[in-house]
């Protein structure tokens, strides 16, 4: 039965939904000609939803200091290595500003969990971005935090939140991360944005160490019940400085399946082509985009701190400016038949 794997995509297409069976059968026995097969009905779900159009996001990295030591993560915590940078209030404004100059109508501001930026104080700095440019959306990637501060900074207009919860399988969070953090307390958080109005992020890396086909099962299933506004996708990559130096890359062609899976289960996600597919592969974000993905997030950091935003080895886009990204990733989408979209995307 060389179809069966096709006919659950069908079935995912038709109904939007698999049972855990189907799940795995189809996590665990894909072969090339069923990923471009998904890739094929993604990408026509996608068009049909945003035409050829890819939004963009800046992302200004404002800190790359984290009170947490996740296992995998360039910036955790016990890496001496780490050269550990913070930029001012008037620094985050600027590069938005930077940004706004070059069509970027959404602002994702992400840093460690560095507890120097306040809820309060992140509210400020939102509250002067929306004053500043009324016409755009800003997204903030911060981490866990509590009800009472998301809600601070949700009320002073922050309009979405990414938080991937990387893995939806407990045992395998507790792999990744120290006892001090929690799988609930991801959990909630997540359950917290979206109540509070959020436009929320979810996601995971593909490949990362002790991963099984049961713990993407999870992750699809999670996807579907919790139907998060936005997912983010990118293979594992190791880093030097961390305890997974020696782990395997995640597989490309894995991530690239699960990208056109996620876009089949939930047509209208926001879906980025990750900067860890463009550092896997050097066409990996075009590939993305080909496989269902709709958003792009160039890099709107200052080039003096980008090497130090690490998060894996590799990682693209650390030696040039932000209109050199913007204008790089113009020319990428033009030439595989794409253009980027000048507006805020919302998920609607
Ligand atoms: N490889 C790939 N992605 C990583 N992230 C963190 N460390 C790595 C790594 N080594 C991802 C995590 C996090 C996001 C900001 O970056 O999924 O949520
Ligand atoms: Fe900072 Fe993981 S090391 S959130």
């Amino acid at each position: 039965m060389g179809d069966k794997v096709k006919k659950l995509i069908d079935k995912l297409n038709k109904n939007k939904h698999l049972d855990r069976e189907e799940w795995l059968t189809v996590l665990g026995e894909w072969d090339e000609s069923d990923r471009e097969y998904a890739a094929d009905i993604a990408r026509a779900v996608s068009e049909g939803v945003f035409g050829k159009k890819i939004y963009i996001r800046g992302i200004v990295e404002f800190s790359n200091v984290c009170k947490n030591d996740c296992l995998y993560c360039g910036i955790r915590r016990s890496n001496k290595n780490a050269q550990r940078y913070r930029l001012t209030d008037d620094e985050i404004l600027m590069c938005c500003d930077e940004g706004y100059e070059y069509g970027f109508r959404t602002f994702v501001l992400q840093s460690g969990e560095d507890l120097s930026y306040s809820a309060k104080r992140i509210a400020d700095i939102v509250s002067r971005i929306k004053k500043a440019h009324p016409d755009c959306a800003v997204t903030l990637s911060l981490g866990e935090k509590e009800y009472d501060e998301l809600k601070l900074m949700r009320q002073a207009g922050a309009d979405r939140y990414l938080l991937r919860h990387e893995t939806a399988n407990e045992e395998h969070y507790k792999k990744l991360h120290p006892s001090d953090m929690s799988f609930s307390h991801r959990m909630k958080c997540l359950e917290d944005l979206k109540s509070l109005g959020y436009q929320t992020g979810a996601g995971i890396m593909v490949g990362s160490p002790y991963q099984t086909i049961d713990c993407l099962a999870d992750d699809m299933a999670f996807f579907e019940s919790f139907r998060p506004e936005m997912i983010g996708i990118g293979p594992f990559l190791p880093h030097k400085d961390t305890p997974f130096c020696d782990e395997p890359k995640g597989s490309y062609e894995l991530t690239l399946f699960l990208l056109s899976l996620c876009r089949i289960l939930l047509p209208r996600v926001l879906l980025p082509a990750t900067t860890a597919l463009g550092t896997i592969r050097p066409n990996g974000r075009e590939q993305g985009v080909l496989s269902g993905a709709n958003v792009i997030m160039p890099n709107l950091s200052p080039t003096a701190v980008r090497k130090k935003y690490m998060l894996y080895d590799g990682k693209i886009c650390t030696e040039d400016s932000s209109d050199e990204c913007r204008s790089c990733i113009q020319a990428r989408m033009k030439r595989i038949g794409y253009e980027v979209e000048i507006s805020r995307g919302d998920f609607k």
